[in-house]
């Protein structure tokens, strides 16, 4: 089996809260509230890039499994907010924590590249190619925010988030995963420019094609009919009920959406973990933040089950079922 041996995460000081953003577009509290759950969402100053957090998350991940970043023999990073297109963000990560050793990846899932990177670990892990994969989903989406649209500025926020998966004993660890996805649907959710489909141009500039686009009501349904449907098929996958969860940690994107993947397996909210009136939309960081947290406030023991679930641009999504 796969185990979670350590976590860590990290998210910068600069809290925006709603009541900034009325003052910068249309909004009200009220609105961001009632239609999200979110309160306040963290920023990173224009010195930090997404592998500054990785790195700082990777660092706590280690220290929580007492490793050192010599023993890592591959780093994976979710993010849709790279520092550039190239080299991967896996590959400064590496640099800045010294994990000389280690294979380097970035995995572009949209909000689901933790989820994507947990399962793609565990699976190289268990054919026996490497015993010690560090994980991490990070995140600067306030770089990439149109602050002049309020159907998005609003949602998204900065962080960072890190797992060190490790060979591990039998009856304790992963035991399952399930991953999906629907290219069909990608444009619904999409950052138009600065590809070789639309390489950076004044015009592209003018255009504001450099910052995320959403349609959000397609997007809040397909992510609740497929985070419903991931929870499951994991749950089955693994040989599991949802009397089995003790704890659901779902992507923080929306809180009506989580509430809907909770209903859809019939699992009381005391049971789900959520921090998105904290740090808003994270994308690929907002589930190894959330899982960082919970087992730091002593809300995951020994032997419990926990089921995290991703939906992200793409579309993708995906399931884990860890038994710890
Ligand atoms: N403040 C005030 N009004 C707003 C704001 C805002 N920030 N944003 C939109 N509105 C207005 C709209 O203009 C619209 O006005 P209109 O009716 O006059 O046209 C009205 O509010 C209702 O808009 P809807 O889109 O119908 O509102 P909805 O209830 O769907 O909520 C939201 C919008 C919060 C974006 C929701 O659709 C959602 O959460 N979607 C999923 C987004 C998401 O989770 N994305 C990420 C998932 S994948 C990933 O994480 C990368």
């Amino acid at each position: 089996m796969v185990e979670i041996v350590g976590t860590g995460s990290s998210a910068p000081e600069k809290v925006l809260t709603n009541f900034d953003l009325e003052k910068m577009v249309d909004t009200s509290d009220e609105w961001i509230r009632t239609r999200t759950g979110i309160r306040e969402r963290r920023v990173a100053d224009k010195d930090t890039a997404t592998s500054d957090m990785a790195a700082q998350a990777a660092r706590r991940a280690l220290e929580d499994a007492g490793m050192g970043a010599e023993e890592l023999e591959m780093i994976i990073v979710g993010t849709v907010t790279p520092d550039m297109n190239f080299p991967s963000t896996a590959c400064l990560v590496q640099d800045k924590i010294g994990a000389k050793r280690a294979a380097v990846l970035d995995i572009g899932a949209g909000c689901s590249g933790f989820i994507y990177g947990l399962s793609l670990a565990r699976g190289l892990i268990d054919i026996g190619e490497y015993s010690t994969v560090l994980v991490i989903g990070a995140e600067t989406l306030t770089k990439i925010l149109d602050w002049e649209d309020r159907n998005t500025c609003v949602l998204f926020g900065d962080g960072a988030g890190a797992a060190i998966l490790h060979t591990g004993d039998k009856g304790r660890g992963i035991l399952a995963t399930y991953l999906g996805g629907d290219g069909s649907l990608g444009a619904l959710l999409a950052l138009p420019a600065g590809g070789s489909r639309l390489p950076a141009s004044h015009q592209t500039v003018e255009e504001r094609l450099h910052y995320i686009k959403m349609a959000g009501n397609e997007v809040f349904k397909s992510a609740v009919r497929a985070m419903g449907k991931s929870a499951v098929t994991v749950l089955e996958k693994a040989g599991l009920s949802n009397q089995d969860v003790d704890l659901l940690i779902p992507h923080q994107a929306n809180l009506r959406i989580i509430q809907a993947t909770a209903k859809r397996i019939d699992l009381p909210m005391e049971k789900v973990y959520v921090n998105l009136d904290r740090y808003g939309n994270t994308s690929a960081a907002s589930i190894p933040i959330a899982l960082d947290e919970a087992r730091r406030n002593g809300l995951i023991k020994k032997g419990d089950i926990s089921l995290l679930v991703a939906f992200g641009a793409g579309f993708t999504w995906g399931s884990v079922v860890i038994k710890w």
